[in-house]
Formats: C-alpha cells, structure tokens, sequence
C-alpha cells in the first residue's frame, strides 16, 4: 500500500497539487488521468520518490518493494537484456553481484564461506533460481525472443528497449508498479499482452495513461487529477467520463429537478454495474457504485486546444511522385520497390504494423535519410512539415522559454505579443510562456510541435504518430484541425477513430516491404482485407 498525506507543489505560480490525500491499496489498479500538463507524470515522481513535494509526505508499507516504468530508453546500453529485466529488482541484482564476485576469489576464506552462505539464503527466499526463467517468460510475452536475451540493450531499436524496460518493472513482483503511458511505444499485441498481465496483477497499479480502451480494460478504479486535487472513482474509464459529463449536464441544467437527475444517474450506474463483468471485483464494485451521489462527481475544467493548419499557398498540378523506393534497415528490407503518386487532395493515412517501415518512409520523403534505391519528386508549389515521432532533439538541452523557442518557427510576425496569443490558443497563458521548454510534459511540447506546424504554412503535412501524448480534448482538436486541412498529407496513428475521420487513402506497408495502395477509408479498408481473408 501506497499512502499520500498532504502532498502539494507548485511549479512558478502554478499549483499542480494541493494536500493531495489519498491511499493506494493492493489489488487495485488505478488509472491515473488528467490533461497534459496536470501533473500525472510529476506525481508518479513524487510516489517514487524521485521528487521531493514542498509539502507533505509519501508512505510505502515496510518492507515493500515498488517498481517504475523507466522513461530513459538508453539507461541499459551496456548491459544484457535479460540481465537489465533482473536489474528490475534491485536486492535481487545486488545478491547476484556479491555472489559471482565471492565465487570468483582466488583466496575463498572460511568468513567468505559464511558469507555466501548467507547471500544463497536471501537468494532462495527472493526466488532467485528462477530470476531467469521468469524474466525470460516476461520478455517472451512481449515479443522479445530467446535470441534476443544475450544481447546488448544497446543493439536493440527504440521499440525493443521499452518492452525490455517493462519486462524490468513487472520483474519481480513489485508490491507498487508505477507506470507512466506504457502502451505509447507497444505495438497492439504487446499492449494486450500487458493488459492481460495487468488484469491477473494482485499488488497495487498506478498507471498514466490517454488510452481509453486500454484503461477500461484494466482499471478497478480512476483517479481523475484536476483543479490540483486527485479524485478517486470507483469503475473504468468509461464510467468516469460518461457521469462526469452527466455532472456537468446537470450544473448546466439547474432548472431541471435534482432528484429526476440523480434518478438518471443511478439509471446509468445500474447499467454499468451490469456490464462490469470484467473486472475481477464485479461485485464489490458493484456495491460501491450503488453508493455513488451526485455530489462526488465533479465536471473537469479540460479545455480545447485551437488547431488550424492553413497553407500559405494551394498546391499546383505536381504533389508528390514516388518511384521505386527501397531500403533495409538493420538487416529487414522495410520498403521494396514503394511506388505511389500523390494528389493535392490526398490524406494517407500508413497502416501497416511495421512502424519502422512507416517511419522510414516519412524520414526519407523528408530527406532525413537516403534510400537504397529508388527516387521521390515533391511538387515545386508544395512546402511541407513534419512531425516526427521522437521530438527529444528539439526541446532536450535547450535553454529558451516557450516564447523564445516558438519564435524560431514564426517567419512573418516575431512579435511578443503575437506568439503569446498563439500560444494561449494552445492553452499556455500568462506565466506560463516563460518557463523554459526542456520541462514540458509529454503532451505540451506535442503542443508546440503541433504550434510550429500550424506557422509553417506548410501545404503539405507529414505526421508520425502525432495522437500519442495528447490528451482527449486535443486528440479531437488536432482530429477537427486535420479533417479541415485543405492540402496534402500522410500520417500514422494508432487512433482508429482518427485514421477513420481524416484519411481518404490507405497504404498498407506489408511485412516484406511492399505496399497495399487503396482510394478509400479506413473501415471500409479493413472490411476489404476482412472479406479477402475469408
Ligand atoms: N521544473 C519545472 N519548472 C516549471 N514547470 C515545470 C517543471 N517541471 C514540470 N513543470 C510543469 O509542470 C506541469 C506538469 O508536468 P507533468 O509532466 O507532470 O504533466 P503530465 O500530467 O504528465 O502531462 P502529459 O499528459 O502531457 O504527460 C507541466 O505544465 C510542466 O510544464
Ligand atoms: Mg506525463
């Protein structure tokens, strides 16, 4: 268990949490949520310990073990995998250290017999003779193979290191598992993998996350953090958001009978407990949603972001021709013989799985790497911008404040008062614009890639997986932003709904490299290859 006794902190004049009180017990796993920038990922520090609040304490029970999510993906460079998952519980790995360094000693006296005599006890009772075999079970469940175990974490891509890493957290069977929006970097089958995992956890789970579906699938309960207070409900993601947008109805709506309103509600938690099937307390559940008043929903004070794209100029006849493009990355041929035109009007949207491949296709139309083979002409009217995956090299290090860092992209108007107004548009108001921009959370500095885009004016768009970070509200601000561009773009997502609204043309970069190349929706692309399977 996991207690919180009067936590605040404030960034500048912001308060991010204010006597913060709350206990987490075992058995449970909460869904941490809130708007970018509320301050979730500040408090998985603050219960790890790697954050001091200026207030108030943090209180594991004795003799308990908790584990994070590391967010460094090149902490382990020099160890070996399976070794960097053992690493994960760190007396364990400590024991292990002490023991070879004994057994390696030239000069084995009788103390260092006693020694390890003592060291074999505590390894015993820390499962220690099946470290590897469990950490190998880890790894092999989020798709990391045999072959893989011995090597260097170092020789692993980006993907590969997060499923080690959290193969290193789950290792061990902390009594609190933190974890900061694991399923960004999993792929679908590594995500359910985890959920699984998750759902048959019998300690205490914190987890930060903006997926929705993944958080129905695995939370007992959701702990919403707004106005600096962190509010625990009972229930998914789905119940949460569904009776705090009841709540709001209501305030709205004073006129209307309270009591007709709250009948409405226990309506609605009937519904749901009867559907809560899943969840391994369906009845203890059950029994605390019955209790539920009106008074303990609150509506959130989640805002829209304001998300235009306008191009300076329409695109002429040419946009963009593509002639046999190929490249092997790290041994795999990702694109072979990639061949495409694209209209001024296209909006392609790259499904295939390999996310590798769909990067390296947007990395080599932006120039950032050559092909094997193969060309690509953009139009001589077309101007694009991008949004890579992995924006670290444009905030990492730098020294400037929000307003600074903006200006670099703002070729008309350079203005203060201009960029602020920009900015608070992107929900960075007063203060705000001055802190410096290596502290943004995940999603705020999604924000200002999305600002620099938005001055660009740039008619043709290039986005890799511009959803992950971004909180709900500005998930459907980028989505409206997008579906009312008026020029050319191509972009991954791992939102069904946000593929579905925007793309008019599908390409499906398959296994060996080759493409599907399709004029149509998603839904309708994936019924096609549906009936093609039957
Ligand atoms: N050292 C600092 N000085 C000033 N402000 C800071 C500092 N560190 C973080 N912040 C601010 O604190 C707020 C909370 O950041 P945090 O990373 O915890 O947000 P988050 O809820 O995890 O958001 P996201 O959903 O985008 O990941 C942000 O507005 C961030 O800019
Ligand atoms: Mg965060």
């Amino acid at each position: 268990m996991i207690t919180v006794n009067n936590v605040s902190l404030q960034y500048g004049g912001r308060k991010l949490f204010e006597d913060v009180n709350i206990k987490f017990t075992p058995g449970n796993c909460y869904g941490l949520i809130g708007a970018n920038g509320a301050g979730k990922s500040t408090f998985l520090k603050i219960l790890a310990g790697e954050i001091e609040p200026q207030k108030g304490d943090v209180q594991l029970s004795p003799g308990e073990r908790l584990a994070v999510l590391k967010q460094n993906h090149f902490e382990y460079e020099e160890y070996e995998v399976l070794e960097t998952v053992i690493m994960g519980h760190s007396r364990l790995y400590q024991i292990m250290q002490e023991k070879d360094a004994l057994y390696m000693k030239a000069d084995f006296t009788e103390e260092d017999g006693m020694k390890a005599a003592e060291l074999e006890g505590e390894f015993a009772e820390l499962n220690g003779w099946e470290a590897e075999s469990d950490a190998a079970i880890l790894l092999n469940g989020l798709g990391i193979p045999e072959e893989y175990h011995h090597k260097k974490m170092a020789e692993l891509t980006g993907s590969e290191k997060v499923k080690v890493l959290l193969a290193q957290a789950l290792f061990g069977k902390p009594d609190v598992l933190l974890l900061d929006e694991p399923t960004n970097h999993l792929d679908l089958k590594a995500i359910q993998w985890l959920e699984e995992f998750l759902i048959n956890f019998e300690n205490t789970v914190i987890v930060v996350s903006h997926d929705r579906h993944f958080l129905n699938n695995v939370c007992t309960h959701i702990a919403d953090l707004d106005f600096g207070k962190i509010e625990l409900y009972v229930g998914n993601y789905d119940f949460w958001y569904e009776s705090s947008q009841l709540a709001q109805k209501m305030m709205q709506e004073a006129n209307k009978k309270k009591e007709e309103k709250i009948k409405e509600l226990q309506a609605f938690i009937a519904r749901f407990s009867a559907n809560a099937s899943k969840s391994r307390q369906a009845t203890s559940r059950k029994k605390l949603l019955e209790k539920i008043t009106l008074d303990d929903i609150k509506p959130s004070s989640r805002r829209y972001p304001y998300v235009a794209f306008t191009p300076d100029r329409e695109i002429g006849n040419d946009c963009l021709m593509v002639e046999g493009l190929t490249k092997t990355i790290d041994g795999v041929k990702v694109l072979d013989n990639v061949s495409f035109y694209m209209n001024k009007t296209d909006k392609i949207a790259l499904v295939g799985s390999n996310e590798v491949a769909n990067t390296t296709l947007l990395r080599i139309l932006m120039g950032e790497i050559e092909p094997d083979s193969g060309t690509y002409r953009w139009g001589v009217t077309t101007s694009q911008s991008y949004f890579p995956k992995d924006n670290s090299e444009y905030f990492d290090g730098s020294d400037l404040d929000l307003v600074e860092w903006l200006r670099q992209y703002s070729p008309v108007d350079q203005s203060e008062s201009f960029l602020r107004g920009f900015l608070g548009r992107m929900l960075f108001s007063g203060e705000e614009v001055k802190k410096k921009v290596s502290v943004l959370s995940g999603g705020e500095k999604v924000r200002c890639m999305l600002s620099k885009m938005m001055l660009s004016g740039a008619n043709v768009l290039l986005l890799d997986e511009p959803t992950n970070h971004l909180d709900l509200e500005s998930i459907q601000a980028l989505n409206n932003g997008l579906i009312n561009f008026k020029g050319a773009m191509i972009f991954t997502s791992h939102d069904h709904q946000f593929v579905q609204t925007i793309a008019n043309r599908i390409i499906d970069i398959q296994q060996d490299g080759t493409i599907i190349d399709k004029q149509t929706t998603y839904d309708e692309y994936l019924e096609m290859k549906y009936q093609l399977k039957k």
